[in-house]
Parts: structure tokens; sequence; C-alpha cells
């Protein structure tokens, strides 16, 4: 097969992979358009060097597409931005047959190397924020940004083609285009992968972009998804929402097994919605937590429903309420709102799983099988008092 090799530019060639198959990642995240592992050659006149490789699977189509560019037995560096297998797993196909290649990455990326990919040390190349390495009219400049979402994390910024190779940071997880403008939801998609991988890390996030905002950026190439040849959009949406900047908005996550729950989940959704809250609304049993990432990014309040089961909340909202707790995402107000058949119990626990997150509770109404006209009421009266607190702050 003659693989697609686009010059993204000059001298600079895409030979990653693109995955539309593949459905879940981290075997937690869904990905409803598969995903691309982008894998960059620099050519220079002096040297070459690969930034990331693909993930496993994808070696034999990376290395036909090397040697359709270059004498892969004479490639000169391995550049590894990231040790998580999806792009580091190939680099040790690279290096069996690049026999002289190096492998360049910072202090904690070569441990991992060591330990994930048995690189050994006479063949690393630790760098630090700020060195160089010249390839002949191509000069790689390493910028650290550690913590994103790994520790070993670093860019490499390309300076006579002002472009920034930023691996996981920027990215989004779809097979579709090569570059932003290409793809329609682009920031939605985009979002949802913040939501997912980055959220929890908004604080590093933001000194990543402190660290690069005097940089001449022409071009952002993450090594998922389209490649940024318009950045300033994807770094403004960036700023706002590493920043944690929170909308007007709530989200409802719940479950319920006989109705009770969601009666009142709804009569909930009905009482923001009339206060002018805008609401997004996921059944835990048909939802997509992908969805429900993307809207904790700029969510201020979260509204979580369950039952009692067994003296405890429904399985499925433990998970989702495990999944708001890592996420970190920067909500302000919660309500718990349950059913009960005769003990109860989903609330305490609820609001025990709550307590180490920021997530002030507002209330919680935990109601005795289905509900009644002063449940209902009692709904509205919270309903309305989250309303004004999303709205004043
Ligand atoms: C499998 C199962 C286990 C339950 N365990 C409890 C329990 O331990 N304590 C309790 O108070 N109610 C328990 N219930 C009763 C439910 O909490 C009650 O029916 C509630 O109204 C269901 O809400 P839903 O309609 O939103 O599913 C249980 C119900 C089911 C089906
Ligand atoms: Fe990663
Ligand atoms: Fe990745």
């Amino acid at each position: 097969m003659d693989y697609y090799t686009p010059e993204i530019s000059d001298n600079i060639f895409w030979v990653g992979s693109k995955d539309w198959n593949r459905r879940m990642f981290d075997a937690l995240i869904p990905l409803p358009d598969g995903t691309s592992y982008n894998a960059y050659l620099v050519k220079g006149d002096r040297g070459t060097a690969l930034i990331d490789s693909v993930n496993p699977g994808f070696e034999g189509e990376l290395m036909e597409k090397l040697h359709s560019l270059i004498d892969v037995e004479a490639l000169d560096f391995v550049i590894m931005n990231h040790a998580e297998p999806d792009h580091a797993n190939a680099i040790k196909t690279v290096m069996d047959i690049s026999s002289e290649a190096k492998l360049v990455t910072t202090q904690k990326g070569a441990k991992m190397a060591q330990v994930f990919y048995k690189v050994p040390e006479q063949r690393l190349v630790i760098v630090k924020n700020g060195d160089t390495l010249e390839l002949g009219g191509k000069t790689l400049r390493f910028i650290e940004a550690p913590w994103l979402h790994w520790p070993e994390t670093m860019f490499t910024y390309v300076q006579e083609n002002r472009i920034l190779f930023s691996c996981d940071y920027f990215g989004a997880h779809t097979a579709a285009g090569f570059y932003d403008d290409e793809v329609e939801d682009l920031i939605s998609v985009a979002k949802r992968y913040f939501g997912e991988i980055m959220m929890p890390f908004k604080a590093k996030g933001a000194q990543a972009l402190e660290k690069i905002k005097d940089m001449d950026i022409a071009v952002i190439a993450p090594s998922h998804g389209p490649i940024y040849r318009n950045p300033e959009r994807i770094l403004g949406m960036y700023h706002i929402w590493t920043a944690g900047k929170t909308q007007k908005k709530a989200i409802l996550v719940y479950v319920s097994m006989w109705g009770a729950t969601e009666a009142i989940v709804r009569s909930m959704a009905e009482t923001l919605m009339s206060e002018g809250i805008q609401i997004n609304y996921f059944n835990l049993l048909n939802s997509d937590i992908g969805d429900i990432a993307r809207e904790l990014v700029d969510s201020r309040a979260i509204v979580l429903g369950t039952p009692t089961v067994l003296g405890e909340m429904h399985p499925l909202a433990v998970y989702a309420t495990h999944l708001v707790k890592i996420l970190k995402p920067p909500l302000k107000y919660g309500v718990a709102l349950s059913s009960y058949g005769w003990g109860g119990g989903a609330v305490r626990q609820l609001s025990e799983m709550l307590k180490p997150t920021k997530i002030e509770v507002v209330g919680a109404i935990e109601i005795n099988g289905p509900a009644s006209d002063e449940d209902f009421a009692n709904i509205a009266r919270l309903g309305k008092e989250l309303a004004s607190r999303i709205r004043c702050s």
C-alpha cells in the first residue's frame, strides 16, 4: 500500500496512524469517532528526528512510512514527548532498526523509557527546559511541560517552522480530518478530551500555557486529532478551561430502577430550566461518560440522583460520583436526590463521597418511594435555591 505521508510544513512529514475503528481508550473512555496517533518526521540538512510514535499494532505502518521518506537505519533521534504506550511503545521497533538513533526525553521520561521500553542508558539523551537540538536548518527546542497528563511530559518546538509539537496537550480523540478547519465540531471533541484527560491537571496546564505564551506559534501539532493551522482558537479555549471558568450550567446525572428518582431529577430539571439555567441531562443507563466529562469542564453545579440499593448508592451512581471526584471539575455546587424503600442510605454515602471535593452540597432530598406533591414542592424550592446560587457566582 502507498501510505499518505503529507508534508505538513517544509521538510516535516506526518507519519502517524488513523485508528478509525477504535472505540475505547484506557479501558475507560469511549471513542465515538476513533482516534489518531500523530507522529512526525523532521528532516534537517544534517540529521533526522522522529517526534513520538504510534500505538501498539501500528508499528508496521509507521516503519513503511519512514522507509518511504528516509534511510531508517540512519535515523538520528527519536523524540519522546510522552512515555504512554499510544505514543511511545513503537519506539522499541524504531530503535531496533535505527540502531544508532538516540532517544531524546526529559529526566523522568528517561527513567520511564528504561522501565517501560528497556531503552539502554547509553542511548538516552536527557533534555531540560530550553535545550535545543540542531539538525541543520531545523532547530528543535524542548519545553518541559510536566504532568500533562503524566509526570514526564514535554513539548518540542521546531523554530524554523514555528511548529509546536504538544503530544497529548491540545489533543482530540477523533480520526477525522488532518487540519482543525476540516472538523466541524472540533472544539466540542477537544473539550470532551480535555475533560477526560487534562481537567485533573488544570493548574499544570495553565503553567504550560504561561510558558508558551510569548512563543511565535504558527501551528500546533498534537499527537491525537487534527493539526491546528489556526492555533488561536484552541489556545483561547484552553485558557478558559484551565482557568476553571464555569457557565450558568448545571449537569444532572442519575440512575433509577423504578422511576422514583428519575421523576425528582426530572422535576429538578424543569425548575432549573424555568430559572434560566442551562442544563445537561444524563441517565447513566444510556450515557457516554465522555459526554459527561465534556459538560463537567464548565458546569457550575451538579445534581446527582440515585436510589438506595442494598443500603447504599446504586453502583452506576458510585461509578459516576467517583469519576467526578477524580476528574476534578470546577463545579461549585451539588445537590443529592434519592428515593428509598425502607432504611435508605444512598444520600449518606453520596455526601461522604463528595466530602473530599470542593463541591458545596446545597441540599439533599431523600424521598420514600415515589414522590408526593409535598416532595415535588420541596424539589422546586431546592431547585430555586440552587439556581440562585448558580446565578450569583
Ligand atoms: C435491588 C434493590 C435493592 C434495594 N435495596 C434497598 C435498601 O437496601 N434500602 C432501601 O431503603 N431501599 C432499597 N430498595 C428500594 C428502592 O430504594 C426503592 O424502591 C426506590 O424507590 C427506588 O427508586 P427508583 O425508582 O429511582 O429506582 C431496593 C430496591 C431494589 C430493586
Ligand atoms: Fe497520554
Ligand atoms: Fe495519548
